[in-house]
Parts: structure tokens; C-alpha cells; sequence
């Protein structure tokens, strides 16, 4: 407890001293997050932290989260200089989508909107037309939908699905998934919610089209916070990553909020519901890369000018 308190010293010192402010993701470790706000930065969804970072006027953002995060506020604050506890922190979506494959299904069909999702790297993004997170993509696809426009969708397809069934919009999908979203079993909700059946069922849309189809809501992080605030019911089973329970906890504590199976005997394994790469978000990290201003997030300026234009088009989209 002592050396934790010493380390959260170290990082408010620094984050003082360099005029920096900590911006965290909702998966991240509780300790993060009670910096994040601690500190007067922020705890937010992906699409948040990315608005939250390009109107901040510190002059380092410091990104607690994954490494898509923290080359998106590169890219829309190319000025400012991007920290993150670790570079190593990806996403199966973003391994999963490589430039060079995409780049080509992209060119085999030439008469389709380009959107991605945000979980993606920068040469993605560069290619795409559209940018979208989880809380805007539905909104976005209905709009390119209503225009006429065949949308080519990547990569997450069981996002990618549920817009498709939501908007029946025609889509072309590339095979990518979260390895943690993707564990959720829709036959261990069914068995809890025989056990508690006043639950509420909260799904993040990167899990599967059964899981998805069980839930009261369905949404980004931040949707389905908001949605533990505002449902009646005492009891929740969610399907996401645990990092979701330290704010939905914090905000709602007469409340009772269950971790969705990732089996359908109804267990969940440690290492299930919980982003492997979100982990990597430690103290010590933390306070390494704001000592040292290791750990920074580059992307080429050629690169920045494209990825932007897309990416500003999600922020200029009208909520
Ligand atoms: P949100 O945009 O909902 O925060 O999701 C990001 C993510 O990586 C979910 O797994
Ligand atoms: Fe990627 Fe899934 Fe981790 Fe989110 S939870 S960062 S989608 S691997």
C-alpha cells in the first residue's frame, strides 16, 4: 500500500511538472482510472478519450489504454506529445487487420464506403473513409445507408454484424473479432438469468450475435455505464470487460453488477473478461514513461494528414 501511495505520488508530481494530464480507458486497473480522475483527467469510452485528448490544452497526453488510443490523440494533436505506460498494449482487432491485406480487399472493391473501426492502426485508418467507435458506428452507417451508399466493414465482424442487422445496410465484412468479447456465452447468461431473472443484460456489440441478442442494451462502454445508471433494475449481468465494474459500482452502490459467463456452465475464468493488453496499463509503467518520456506514440506526418480526414469526419458527425 505505501509503495503504491509513493508510485501515485511520483505520477502526480510528474504529471504537474510536464504539464501532462492522464487519460484513461475504462478497462484500465481501478488504480488508473482513480488517477485519471484524481488528477483532472479523464475516464472515458474510446470515442471520448479522443475528443477529451484534441481539446485538452496539456501539452502531453498521456494515454492509459491501447496502443490504437494513443496514436488516435497523436494523430488529432500531432503537436502535443503522446505518452503511453507501454507500446506493447494492442488489440486482436488491430493484429488481426493488417495494412497490406486490407489495402487489397479494399481495391477489390472500389465501389464501397470504407469504414473502420477505431481499433485499428493508423495505416488503417489512412485508407478508410469513414472512422467510427462503438458509441457513433451505428448512427454512421445508417447515415451512409440512407445515401445508397455498399459499405465494406472492418474488422470486427460481430460488430460489423449487429449494425448490419440493426441498419440493414449491404455490407462487406472483414473476419476479425476481441478475443475477450468473443468468450461471452449466451447459454451462461441464460442460466444466470434463470437464477437472477429481474437481471438487466448489458453487452458491448463486439460480442457474438447470441450474446447480443439477450441484451436490454447494447452499446460502447460509456453507453452501457450510462445505461446501469438509468435502468430500474438491482441486479445486471454484463458482457464486457471487468474493468467496466469500478465506475459502474462507484456510481450505483445499491446495485448488484455480475460479470457475463465466458462459459455455459456459467464460470468465468480469470483470464476471461478482462483485456490481456489493457493489463498492461501498470503504475510502474506509468510512471517510467512520464520519468523517462519513454514510451511515446510516432506516427508518420504522412499518415497523421490521412488518418485525420476520416477520423475528423467521425468527430464532425452529429450525435
Ligand atoms: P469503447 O469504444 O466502447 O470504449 O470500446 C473500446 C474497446 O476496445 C472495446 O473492447
Ligand atoms: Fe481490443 Fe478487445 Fe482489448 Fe478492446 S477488449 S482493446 S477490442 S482486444
Amino acid at each position: 500500500e505505501a509503495e503504491e501511495e509513493a508510485l501515485r505520488q511520483r505520477i502526480r508530481e510528474q504529471l504537474q511538472a510536464r504539464n501532462a494530464v492522464l487519460i484513461a480507458h475504462y478497462y484500465t486497473s481501478p488504480v488508473i482510472q482513480a488517477l485519471a480522475e484524481e488528477t483532472g483527467g479523464f475516464i472515458g469510452d474510446s470515442l471520448e478519450m479522443a475528443r477529451f485528448g484534441a481539446r485538452h490544452p496539456a501539452q502531453t497526453l498521456v494515454v492509459a489504454g491501447v496502443r490504437f488510443m494513443g496514436e488516435t490523440a497523436k494523430i488529432l494533436s500531432p503537436e502535443k506529445r503522446v505518452l503511453m505506460p507501454t507500446l506493447e498494449a494492442t488489440c486482436s482487432l488491430d493484429i488481426g487487420c493488417d495494412i497490406s491485406s486490407f489495402s487489397h480487399f479494399c481495391d477489390q472493391h472500389p465501389d464501397h464506403t470504407v469504414v473502420v473501426y477505431a481499433n485499428t492502426s493508423a495505416a488503417v485508418k489512412a485508407r478508410a473513409d469513414w472512422v467510427v467507435t462503438s458509441s457513433i458506428a451505428l448512427q454512421v452507417v445508417s447515415h451512409l445507408h440512407e445515401q445508397g451508399k455498399k459499405i465494406l466493414w472492418a474488422p470486427d465482424k460481430h460488430l460489423g454484424d449487429y449494425i448490419c442487422r440493426t441498419t440493414g445496410a449491404e455490407m462487406l465484412m472483414w473476419d476479425g473479432a476481441c478475443i475477450v468479447h468473443e468468450e461471452f456465452k449466451a447459454k451462461g447468461i441464460l442460466d444466470l438469468k434463470k437464477i437472477h431473472p429481474t437481471a438487466a443484460v448489458l453487452v458491448h456489440p463486439e460480442s457474438p450475435a447470441s450474446v447480443v441478442e439477450l441484451a436490454d442494451v447494447a452499446g460502447s462502454t460509456s453507453q452501457l455505464l450510462k445505461a446501469a445508471g438509468e435502468l430500474p433494475n438491482d441486479t445486471f449481468i454484463v458482457a464486457t470487460d471487468r474493468g467496466i465494474f469500478y465506475k459502474m459500482q462507484q456510481q450505483n452502490s445499491h446495485k448488484r453488477f455480475m460479470e457475463a459467463p465466458t462459459a455455459g456452465n456459467g464460470a468465468t475464468c480469470r483470464s476471461c473478461a478482462h483485456c490481456p493488453w489493457m493489463a498492461m496499463n501498470s503504475l510502474e509503467r506509468l510512471v517510467t514513461s512520464l520519468e523517462q518520456g519513454s514510451n511515446e506514440i510516432q506516427v508518420e506526418p504522412e499518415l497523421i494528414r490521412q488518418a485525420l480526414i476520416p477520423l475528423q469526419r467521425m468527430l464532425d458527425f452529429p450525435k
